[in-house]
């Protein structure tokens, strides 16, 4: 098998009882080209979300029979070419949940209350004095939060705002979620009525066609002005451009994005120079006990992938 990165030791432990592993042990992940050729010949791939996982990768790597991804989301698969070859595919769902739910509501406070650019004063020796009026931020309790994509994480934050915060909950989804609903009085409304009504606004949709840039500049106009968005999804639901705009013109309060468009961000991108946004280097699901678990669920995935049995979490069509 191929793992392309050094996931946490429960998970390489784990492989390593069962099997012979290849480690791409690099910092950075190993180049397309090298993918392939590490994975032909192999029977199952451990990959993470930056590698693309293509047909023609699959088309050259013909003894495979798993691809276990190291993430819950797995828009970097091509799950409809690995279903047609019957390759299973494994993704790492309902263990990253609260560790990101966590980092998006921090972000939610600190992309709020300014609190980069006020550590940023700090630095530069600009603390002089008690400032009546510096660093004026958004009120959290009881303010409006709208979850777009309300699956497990994106309840999760549901939870943190409803409970902890006494904040009322709007959500766009294709499908109604009961508990959503019966649990935080949370209503789904049109994603316009989303925008346009939410205080704060949390992305938790995954990459698909359908939401590709689904944040663009139309829907950056129909959000207050006085709003904080949030992306701890994926980049590509963000026209990061009109995110610069809307957050140079006084249109949007604020954001803070654990994900960009692409990743790694290029340093001299100008939304990473602007005080009232905050970026972080898709860290959401960045604790020892997350990604222990994850590296405990894609092992398994693929064990299990590798022995044709049914897989723990499996996304596509059943394969085994
Ligand atoms: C991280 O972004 C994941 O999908 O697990």
């Amino acid at each position: 098998m191929f793992v392309t990165r050094a996931i946490t030791d429960v998970g390489l432990e784990r492989l390593r009882a069962v099997c012979d592993v290849d480690l791409w042990d690099e910092a950075t992940p190993p180049p397309y080209e090298t993918l392939v050729v590490r994975t032909s010949g192999c029977v199952g791939l451990l990959a993470l979300l930056t590698d693309r996982v293509d047909a023609a990768l699959l088309d050259a790597c013909t003894d495979l029979r798993v691809v276990s991804n190291f993430a819950v989301g797995y828009d970097n698969v091509d799950v409809e070419a690995c279903s047609a070859r019957g390759i299973a595919v494994g993704h790492t769902p309902g263990v990253l949940t609260e560790a990101t739910a966590d980092l998006a509501f921090c972000l939610l406070i600190a992309a709020a209350r300014h609190v980069p650019a006020a550590q940023q004063s700090v630095l530069r020796g600009e603390w002089r004095t008690w400032e009546p009026r510096g660093f004026l931020g958004r009120h959290l309790q009881f303010g409006t939060i709208g979850i777009v994509g309300m699956g497990r994480i994106g309840m999760a934050l549901a939870r943190r705002c409803h409970k902890g915060w006494g904040m009322h909950v709007l959500y766009a989804d294709p499908r109604t979620n009961e508990d959503a609903e019966r649990e935080l009085h949370a209503q789904r409304v049109p994603l316009r009525q989303l925008l346009a009504q939410s205080d704060f606004i949390s992305l938790h949709a995954p990459l698909v066609p359908e939401t590709e840039y689904m944040i663009d500049a139309a829907a950056l106009r129909a959000m207050k002005p006085t709003a904080v968005l949030v992306n701890t999804a994926r980049g590509a639901l963000v026209d990061q451009d009109a995110l610069f705009d809307a957050l140079t013109q006084g249109r949007l309060h604020a954001a803070g994005l654990d994900v960009t468009d692409p990743e790694p961000v290029a340093t001299e991108d100008p939304l990473l120079h602007l005080p009232n946004c905050i970026v972080t280097p898709h860290i959401a699901s960045a604790t020892v006990r997350a990604r222990d678990a994850m590296a405990e669920i894609a092992a398994e995935n693929l064990i299990l992938g590798i022995e044709g049995r049914a897989l723990r979490h499996a996304v596509g069509r059943r394969v085994n």
